[in-house]
């Protein structure tokens, strides 16, 4: 037969599995979205121990096994982080209190810490020395600082979290004010904190090869489009009721896809803990532009030069980062 030949099966786990953020996430993985058509995938999923969470993974699992995808292979679920993250090569940390209606993400911070204090431990014990650890919970940034904090044994650079939503609601905009694809837009970077105060940054951007900052005016970018972005979570929480859960699953699909295989030579937003690049203080988990180089690799891109009103956006959000990780400070020494 002419099957073709099949790489070593990848171990993801997933926290939350059973939530919404899971349901719109499982399926792609298990697709082949982010591992690509010849590698198989085995699901670690991680839920929490009650009657009611249980249940909805088994609801989960069924539908997993009723779409007979052809990559996957095997599906564990659990209850405890170290057995979900057994082996694990990429590990989506998803499950977290979210925000609800009028809450600010900060109100998170110490509510959601010790899930990631005892997520670090668990994925420094169990997980693949090379893992992939990809922080969705919110305050993700905050979260992924805890988490790679309580597991010494992993390079820090195996933990990230997501600004990828961020990046594609940027590129979203534009596409609409200009009328041209999406797919005709480069070099849109966020910086910063997953929150109000990031900063969506057009300066380098370009449209089909044009600067996008000769295609939009000033006053668009300030008045509507950086707001617009950077409160989008908000928007969708009022208006749907609940946070984002489907754009949320992609933007973490495309996240992992090419932190994974490499971007091409494109560069992609991605928190990742800093080395010090741009004043951002050494270890504060910061949207940056990346370039993924391949094999789970990625590079910081070097030599921006800021303008003085972007200079003053990038030193507000990485203040509140600074912030977040003072306020936690309790949970990284324990
Ligand atoms: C989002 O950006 O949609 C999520 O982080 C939800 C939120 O709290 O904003």
């Amino acid at each position: 037969a002419n099957h073709p030949k099949l790489n070593k099966t990848v171990r993801v786990a997933v926290t939350g599995a059973a939530g919404n953020i899971g349901y719109a996430l499982l399926f792609r993985l298990a697709s082949g979205a982010v591992f690509g058509p010849n590698t198989p995938v085995q699901l670690q999923l991680l839920e929490r121990d009650n009657e009611q969470s249980k249940a909805a993974l088994q609801g989960v699992c069924m539908e997993l096994f009723d779409c007979a995808f052809p990559l996957l292979t095997k599906v564990v679920t659990t209850s405890d982080p170290r057995v979900a993250f057994d082996g694990a090569n990429a590990a989506f940390l998803i499950g977290s209190m979210p925000r609800g209606a009028g809450m600010d993400r900060s109100d998170l911070l110490l509510a959601n810490g010790p899930i990631f204090q005892e997520q670090g431990r668990a994925l420094d014990e169990a997980a693949d020395r090379n893992v992939k650890v990809l922080v969705v919970g919110n305050p993700c940034n905050t979260n992924a600082y805890i988490a790679y904090h309580h597991a010494p044994n992993l390079d820090p650079k195996c933990f990230s979290a997501m600004m990828r939503l961020d990046a594609n609601r940027a590129v979203a905009q534009l596409a609409e004010k200009t009328q041209k694809p999406v797919c005709s837009i480069q070099g849109v970077r966020v910086w910063g904190n997953h929150s109000n105060s990031m900063y969506p940054d057009i300066t380098a951007a370009t449209i089909a090869g044009t600067a996008a900052t000769e295609l939009v005016d000033e006053a668009w970018y300030n008045d509507y489009f950086l707001p617009t972005v950077a409160t989008r979570g908000g928007a969708i929480i009022k208006a749907r009721g609940k946070s984002s859960a489907a754009s949320a699953a992609s933007a973490a699909i495309d996240h992992m896809r090419d932190w994974w295989n490499g971007s091409d030579g494109r560069v992609v937003t991605m928190a990742v803990p800093s080395d010090g690049s741009y004043g951002i203080p050494e270890g504060i988990v910061c949207g940056m532009p990346v370039i993924c180089t391949g094999n789970g690799n990625y590079e910081i891109v070097k030599d921006i030069e800021f303008t003085a009103a972007g200079r003053a956006r990038l030193d507000k959000t990485v203040a509140e980062l600074v912030k977040e990780s003072e306020t936690v400070a309790p949970l990284i020494a324990e």
